[in-house]
C-alpha cells in the first residue's frame, strides 16, 4: 500500500500531566510513532508539564523508558527515538500556583499551533484554564485536549462543560473518546456510508438486533480507586460503547465533518429509551483458577460496582422502533474481543425443506484484537445429502488484505492528536452530545441505585454471569461466542 502519511503543521504540544501514565503510555510512544512516519516534523514541541522537579534530561530519561516500554519497535530505532527526544522539554508547574507559567509562556513560539493537552483530573481544569488566560497562552489557534472522565454524571458534565466554555470557544474544546481513533471504528462510516450494499438494509425492517460487545480479559489492575467510583456503565458504555451505538445507528450525515456527525450521533442519543430493571445485568467478577476476584483486586471490600455489564437498549425513531440493541462489556472476561454484530432478519419464507438450518446473515465488524469485517452468509453445505444450508463467514481481516504496517496504521491516540493539531473534530465529542450521553446513563443508573442491588458474580475468565445470556435467551436470541 502506498503511505498517505500528510505533515501536520508545526506545533508546540504542551501536556498537563507529563509524567502521568497516559503520557509515558500512550501519548509519547504515539508521538513518537508520528515522528518516525514524518508526520510530526522536526521544528514541533513537546512540553511535558508536572509538579515534581525534574530537569529536561531527568524528564527525556524518564520518556525514554516509557517508549522503551511501550513501543516492542523503538529498541532498534534508538537514533532517531535520540533525535525526538530533542523536541521534549520539561517545565515543572503546579497548577494550583501561579510559579513556572511565565517559564512556560517563554517556551511557546509565536507562529506555531499551540496545543494543551489536559492529561490532568477534572478537578484541576479549572485552574488550568484560568492560568493559561492570565499568563497569555491563549489565543484564537490554541486547542486544549481533555480526557475522559468528562463528569461522573449530567450535573457534573454540564458543569465540566460550563467551565472550559468559560475559557475556550467550543471549536477549541477536544474530548477525547480514543474508540473514535481506532480504524476500525472510523471504518464503520466507511462501510456505512462508501457502499451502496448495506444502508437500504440498515433499518428494523431488515435487521432483527444489534450486538455490541466490549470484552476485556483485563482486570482493574492498578486502578482499583478510580474504577470503584466508575464501574463498566460510566467507564465504558456511556462514552465509548455509546460512540459506537451512535455510529452503527445514525443517519447518513450530509458530509464527513465535525457537525454534522455530531449533529447525527446526538439525534441518536437523544432516541434512546430509558432502560428497565428487567433489560439490565450487573456482574463483578470473583476469583478464578485464572485470576483474582475484583473486591481483592481493587482493594475494595464490600463494594457493590460493577465489573461487567449488559443491557438492552432500544432507539425509537423511525429506523430502529422494534430492533433492540443488545450491549455488554466487563472486565476479567475470557477473550479481550470487541466487535459490533448486525443480525439480520430470516428471509421471509423458507424454499427449502423443514430443517434444512437457519438462512440469515450477520455482519460482524470486528473492532480488536483481529480488526475486520465478517459477513456470514449461508450456504448449501458441500457434498451428497440433499440441500442442508449452513452458515460460512465471508471474512476480511484487514492485517490479511491490506498488509501490516506498524507506521501507517496509527494507533487511536497517535490519530487524535494529530487531527487536533489539524484542527478536525470529527473524532471528538461536542458537549451537547457528552451531555445527552450522561443524561441517558444517569437514568440507567438509577435503575439500580433505587433497588440498592448487588452485582452478580461472575468467574473470572468466563463470559460474564448466567443472567446476561437470559437477557437474550428470554428475547429467542443469544450473544455470539466472545472469541479474539
Ligand atoms: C478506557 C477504560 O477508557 O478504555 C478502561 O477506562 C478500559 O477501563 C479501556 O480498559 C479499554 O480500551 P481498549 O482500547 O483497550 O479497548
Amino acid at each position: 500500500m502506498v503511505s498517505r502519511i500528510i505533515p501536520v503543521k508545526t506545533f508546540d504540544l504542551v501536556i498537563f500531566g507529563g509524567t502521568g501514565d497516559l503520557a509515558r503510555r500512550k501519548i509519547l510512544p504515539g508521538l513518537f510513532r508520528r515522528f518516525l512516519s514524518g508526520q510530526m516534523d522536526s521544528e514541533s514541541r513537546i512540553i511535558g508539564v508536572a509538579r515534581q522537579n525534574l530537569d529536561c534530561r531527568a524528564y527525556r530519561s524518564v520518556i525514554r523508558e516509557a517508549i522503551l516500554e511501550n513501543d516492542s519497535g523503538a529498541r532498534d530505532k534508538i537514533q532517531c527515538l535520540e533525535a525526538f527526544l530533542t523536541l521534549v522539554s520539561y517545565n515543572s508547574i503546579d497548577a494550583e500556583s501561579e510559579s513556572g507559567w511565565d517559564n512556560m509562556a517563554c517556551k511557546m513560539r509565536d507562529g506555531t499551533i499551540h496545543a494543551y493537552y489536559f492529561s490532568v483530573g477534572p478537578s484541576l481544569f479549572d485552574n488550568i484554564a484560568g492560568r493559561l488566560h492570565r499568563h497569555g497562552l491563549v489565543h484564537e489557534d490554541v486547542r486544549i485536549v481533555v480526557e475522559k472522565p468528562f463528569g461522573h454524571d449530567w450535573k457534573s458534565a454540564c458543569a465540566l462543560n460550563r467551565t472550559l466554555a468559560r475559557h475556550f470557544h467550543e471549536h477549541q474544546i477536544f474530548r477525547i473518546d480514543h474508540y473514535l481513533g481506532k480504524e476500525t471504528v472510523q471504518n464503520l462510516m466507511a462501510l456505512r456510508f462508501g457502499n451502496l450494499l448495506f444502508e437500504p438494509l440498515w433499518n428494523s425492517k431488515y435487521v432483527d438486533h444489534i450486538q455490541i460487545t466490549v470484552a476485556e480479559s483485563v482486570g482493574v489492575g492498578g486502578r482499583g480507586d478510580y474504577y470503584d467510583q466508575t464501574g463498566a456503565m460510566r467507564d465504558m458504555v456511556q462514552n465509548h460503547i455509546m460512540q459506537l451505538l451512535c455510529m452503527i445507528a445514525m443517519e447518513p450525515p450530509a458530509k464527513y465533518d465535525p457537525n454534522s456527525m455530531r449533529d447525527e450521533k446526538l439525534k441518536v442519543i437523544r432516541c434512546l429509551d430509558p432502560v428497565t430493571r428487567n433489560d439490565l445485568v450487573r456482574g463483578q467478577y470473583e476469583k478464578s483458577a485464572i485470576s483474582g476476584g475484583y473486591l481483592d483486586e481493587a482493594g475494595k471490600s464490600g463494594s457493590t460496582t460493577e465489573s461487567f455489564i449488559a443491557l438492552k437498549a432500544r432507539i425509537s425513531n423511525w429506523r430502529w422502533a422494534g430492533t433492540p440493541i443488545y450491549i455488554r462489556t466487563g472486565k476479567r472476561l475470557k477473550d479481550r474481543a470487541s466487535e459490533i454484530a448486525v443480525v439480520f432478519k430470516q428471509t421471509p419464507h423458507s424454499i427449502f425443506a423443514a430443517g434444512s438450518g437457519r438462512h440469515g446473515n450477520i455482519l460482524a465488524i470486528k473492532l480488536q484484537p483481529n480488526e475486520g469485517i465478517e459477513l456470514e452468509v449461508t450456504i448449501k453445505e458441500p457434498g451428497p445429502g440433499g440441500m442442508r444450508l449452513i452458515e460460512v463467514p465471508l471474512d476480511m481481516t484487514f492485517a490479511d488484505a491490506l498488509g501490516p504496517s506498524d507506521i501507517d496504521n496509527p494507533d487511536a491516540y497517535e490519530r487524535l492528536v494529530m487531527d487536533v493539531i489539524r484542527g478536525d473534530q470529527t473524532l471528538f465529542m461536542r458537549g451537547d452530545e457528552v451531555e445527552a450521553a450522561w443524561e441517558w446513563t444517569d437514568k440507567v443508573v438509577s435503575e439500580w441505585e433505587n433497588m440498592n442491588e448487588k452485582p452478580l458474580p461472575y468467574s473470572s475468565g468466563s463470559s460474564g454471569p448466567d443472567d446476561s445470556l437470559m437477557l437474550m435467551h428470554r428475547d429467542g436470541r443469544k450473544w455470539r461466542e466472545i472469541r479474539a
